[in-house]
């Protein structure tokens, strides 16, 4: 071990002396012997830039300085930007008026490296902000927003909207009563994430705590035996305990859906998927970090995996789950009316192939978490999207009663839907358990991205048929999506596509039959749209072959198309209301008109490589569960000082639900948004709010909230006997009650406590109306859809095949926009995610599992994002609101592959449209012409 030396230098200001290794990282001096957590580690490679802090005014990596190498230097991290500058504070006050945080992972990191800039350039353009943040990256945002938060920063005064580091709702933030539905609300959790307080999940460390290692399968599939396991844990110092299966004292099989279950903690005998977990080292941090894995007593037996889907389907092919026949998962099928008649009496027919890969999530924050026993109970803090689930997997594993696990979310730096599986939490949890001490957790990136799900690659194929005047009359689909070696969301993927692959259409004659399929790689989950990203690919294309067939414009051709009120879409579902699709493209076609012109110009104007195109796409998602319940119950106190407490279960992965259940909430009670502490997600305090997932949270528990508002509301205007449209003013230790000129006061003081310790309690749960689906898949799968339509303009290279988007214009019928700053926000972090499954993202199993050479977008290659709202009202959802977190990404691909297709025509069949598959397919189409 090397020894340890005195290392003096500044921090924020104030002097320190560290004893430590030289060679240690600074971002581990930083946050573990300085305390100072808001400088995050995303990678420990250099490669995210979560770790920047200033060296003597100049942004670095502190996970690539040693900290030997700063003695003398003066270091500022985020938690200092404040006191560096009046111009910093503004900063991140600009950050927070314009929703540049999303979920805050990247946020410290942004602020320090625009803050280097603004030292330098007080006033800086787009381009200097890309630059200087470039190094920077962020997976929620889009960076368009953080862009213009900075440049604002720099070029005037931002209002101090919000300056409260308190979990009480700023009161300066506030609107008045009634008016937070709608309101640009700076989001309520928001402080925290620009000044550097907030907890994600590896933030935090128990006095006493020891960590973790996993060993994993570094083959497909392998069989391995262990050798002397107590051996090896008496010669290692530090190391504890060695975990098996063996080990699990209750059903080791876990899942995120209950019916599907069948993934280990560890593996039994034999290892399905590289990076599966067959045991864990349990020790001291150091030792943990020192120790040779590869001395760790295995011995592996390489078998032949089934790489592809084509492997696992072939007949002779072994089976991964003995009890899944031809190593399907599952199958899901829509059916209505005859399709194969309807096609073949079409006057128009058109077909396609189109296939996709892997997509990592590459949040930036990796899982991380700690587990203590209490008693006979575990404690778990991690970063999760489903605190319930968890709860009662965790519960399972360790053969105790779900109460007996308490589930405490930290801040999610990230999730996109692979956060509602499990990661470190079994680990953690078995650990603690068995040696009565805090076990701490923290994925390597590499580790998160072998381990953790990805989106489902798929295959798909399809036929469509037309009238000649373009009306639609039939779809075939048929997709197989590979599901890796266990079940995770496979079922969710496959019920959920047949009900989306018509698009928001109406489609007479209609099939859609899909299979989730096993194979030997790393589990595929949700990721932002549950495979309707990857559908919407080929069908919106397939739709535009088909008007190029008729003849039409290919916009009109899905005006024409569109579902509205009293069509039924093609589960036999008569929506009523709420069919925004048509309205979203019309809200299209001012901008269409006017690109298709411009774009024709260009292309007939140039004479370089250079060619324009424009794509349009639509997309339709139910929010919420298949057919399946997917209830939220939210609870609100009166407290006796007159403030709201409002217990929710929803986890804000960044989307902003904090923010958005407080303003329906609000409104529905009819008090200020300041007036609400917010309790958020820990299952010992807070209601189950179900999961972070499926668009699911301002729909559900946001309708919850508002009933629980609405009660609490009835319970006071009742308990001072006055009508309903009196209005209450909360004041401390007092509501007053105003009705018709007069006015009643209820003394909060002189009122019992309820069993809650609340004046009033107010409790409420909603359910979403659905049925379920018969054989053919007809019934009504989710009570509300959202609906969008995007535009995207491009420029090909002909000669290199690289394609640039120059602009994304995306109308999204939310129902009604709660929080329209929230809501461009996940808007454009969903068209940024859109983009790069297009054109650059493709996850290779056992290739690239590092943030080096898995690139995600940096801020120069996302374009202007203009977003449209519409506001078409569902009943059902509160204030009308709809969902918005998934319907963001679905048809950015198609918009943009169908605009290759119009500057260039070649149909890309596989995604993503790398420039060699873009150019290849040019050469293919001129070789034709040439032939
Ligand atoms: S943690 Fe340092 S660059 Fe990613
Ligand atoms: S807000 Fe940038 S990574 Fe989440």
């Amino acid at each position: 071990m090397v020894a340890a030396e005195p290392i003096a230098f500044g921090v924020n200001g104030r002097q320190v002396t560290v004893r430590s290794a030289g060679a240690r990282r600074l971002s581990r001096v930083l946050r573990d012997d300085l305390g100072l957590t808001g400088t995050k580690v995303g990678c420990d490679a250099g490669d995210c830039g979560a770790c920047t802090v200033l060296l003597n005014g100049e942004p670095v990596c502190s996970c690539l300085m040693a900290v030997g190498q700063v003695s003398g230097c003066e270091i500022t991290t985020v938690e200092g930007l404040a006191k560096r500058s009046p111009l910093l504070g503004r900063l991140q006050r600009s950050f927070l008026s314009h929703g540049a945080a999303q979920c805050g992972a990247c946020t410290p990191g942004m602020l320090v490296a625009a803050t280097a800039l603004l030292e330098k350039n007080s006033s800086p353009g787009e381009t200097e902000v890309m630059d200087a943040i470039g190094g920077v990256l962020c997976r929620c945002t889009g960076y368009r927003k953080i862009i213009r938060a900075i440049v604002q920063a720099a070029s005037g005064p931002v209002a101090d909207r919000s300056s409260d580091v308190s979990p009480r709702v700023p009161p300066d933030v506030s609107p008045e009563a009634g008016q937070a539905v709608g309101a640009r609300l700076v989001r309520l959790d928001g402080q925290k994430k620009v000044d550097g307080t907030e907890i994600f999940g590896a933030d935090e460390t128990p006095a006493g705590a020891l960590g973790v290692r996993a060993i994993r399968s570094p083959h497909q599939r392998a069989r391995f035996l262990f050798g002397d396991l107590e051996q090896f844990v008496a010669e290692q110092p530090g190391v504890m305990l060695v975990l098996t299966a063996k080990d699990v004292p209750g059903v080791d099989c876990y899942g995120v859906i209950p019916r599907f279950a069948d993934q280990p903690v560890f593996a039994h005998a034999e290892a399905r998927f590289r990076g599966e977990a067959v045991a864990a080292v349990v020790g001291e941090t150091d030792a943990l970090e020192s120790l040779d894995l590869a001395a760790f007593p295995v011995r592996w037996e390489e078998l032949p995996p089934l790489k592809t889907m084509d492997d696992a389907l072939a007949s002779e092919a072994p089976r991964i789950h003995g009890h899944r026949e031809g190593n399907v998962l599952v199958r899901g099928r829509v059916v209505c009316g005859d399709v194969d008649q309807a096609i073949a009496e079409s006057e128009i027919v058109t077909e396609g192939e189109y296939e996709t890969g892997f997509v990592e999530h590459a949040y930036i924050e990796p899982e991380a978490g700690f587990a203590r026993r209490v008693g006979d109970t575990i404690e778990i803090q991690a970063c999760t999207q489903s605190p319930y689930m968890d709860r009662d997997d965790v519960a399972k594993i360790l053969g105790i009663a779900p109460e007996k696990v308490r589930i405490i979310p930290t801040a999610v730096g990230g999730g996109f839907g692979s956060k509602l599986d499990l990661s470190v939490q079994p680990f953690i949890a078995l650990a603690a358990w068995k040696l009565g001490r805090p076990v701490r957790m923290v994925y390597s990136r590499t580790e998160s991205m072998v381990s953790t799900t990805k989106r489902h690659p798929a295959r798909m194929r399809l036929r469509a048929g037309a009238t000649r005047e373009g009306r639609l009359t039939a779809l075939d689909f048929a997709a197989d999506f590979n599901t890796g070696a266990y079940s995770s969301w496979g079922p969710t993927v496959a019920f959920r596509v047949p009900v989306h692959a018509s698009g928001p259409y109406r489609v007479p004659h209609y099939r859609a039959l899909t299979r989730a399929v096993h194979t030997n790689t790393v589990p595929a989950g949700a990721f932002r749209g549950f495979g309707v990203p990857q559908t919407a690919i080929a069908q919106e294309q397939l739709y535009d072959d088909l008007a190029d067939k008729v003849g039409m414009d290919r916009l009109e051709f899905r005006i024409l198309n569109s579902l509205d009120n009293h069509t039924p879409t093609v589960t036999g579902q008569v929506l009523g209301e709420g069919v925004g699709i048509r309205a979203c493209l019309e809200a299209l076609r001012p901008g269409w008109q006017v690109a298709r012109a411009e774009t024709a110009e260009f292309n007939s104007a140039t004479t370089g490589p250079m060619r324009r195109g424009v794509g349009v796409a639509g997309m339709w998602y139910g929010c919420g569960n298949t057919s399946l319940p997917n209830p939220s119950t939210v609870r609100i106190g009166l407290q006796r000082n007159g403030r709201i407490a409002l217990h929710q279960g929803a986890v804000d992965i960044g989307q902003g639900s904090n923010t958005i259940v407080a303003q329906i909430c609000a409104d529905a009670l009819g008090a200020p948004i300041a007036q609400f502490d917010l309790v958020s997600g820990d299952t010992a305090i807070t209601p189950d709010c179900g999961k972070t997932s499926a668009s699911r949270q301002t729909l559900v528990t946001g309708k919850a909230a508002q009933m629980a508002g609405s009660q609490l509301r009835s319970r006071i205007l009742q308990l001072a006997g006055v009508c309903g449209c009196a209005a209450l003013e909360f004041l401390d230790g007092i509501v007053t009650v105003a009705d018709d000129g007069k006015r009643k006061t209820l003394a909060l003081s002189e009122l019992p406590l309820d069993a809650n310790g609340y004046v009033i309690t107010s409790e409420a749960t909603f359910d979403p109306p659905t049925s379920p689906l018969d054989e053919n898949g007809q019934g009504i799968p989710y009570a509300v859809f959202g609906f969008g339509a995007h535009m995207a303009e491009i420029e090909v290279d002909v000669e290199l095949g690289t394609v640039r988007v120059l602009k994304v214009t995306a109308a999204h019928d939310v129902g009604r926009a709660i929080n329209p700053t929230l809501i461009e926000g996940q808007i454009e972090g969903g068209v940024a995610q859109g983009i790069v499954m297009s054109l650059m993202e493709e996850f290779f199993p056992g290739k690239g599992e590092n943030l080096h050479d898995y690139l995600i977008p940096s801020a120069g290659d996302v374009p202007p994002i203009e977003s449209i709202l519409i506001e078409d009202a569902s009943s059902i959802g509160p204030f009308g609101a709809k969902g918005i977190g998934e319907q963001a990404v679905i048809p950015t691909a198609p918009a943009i592959l169908n605009a290759i297709h119009d500057a260039v025509g070649v149909r890309i069949r596989k995604i993503p449209a790398t420039p060699d598959r873009v150019r290849a397919a040019i050469l293919v189409k001129a070789g034709g012409a040439r032939g």
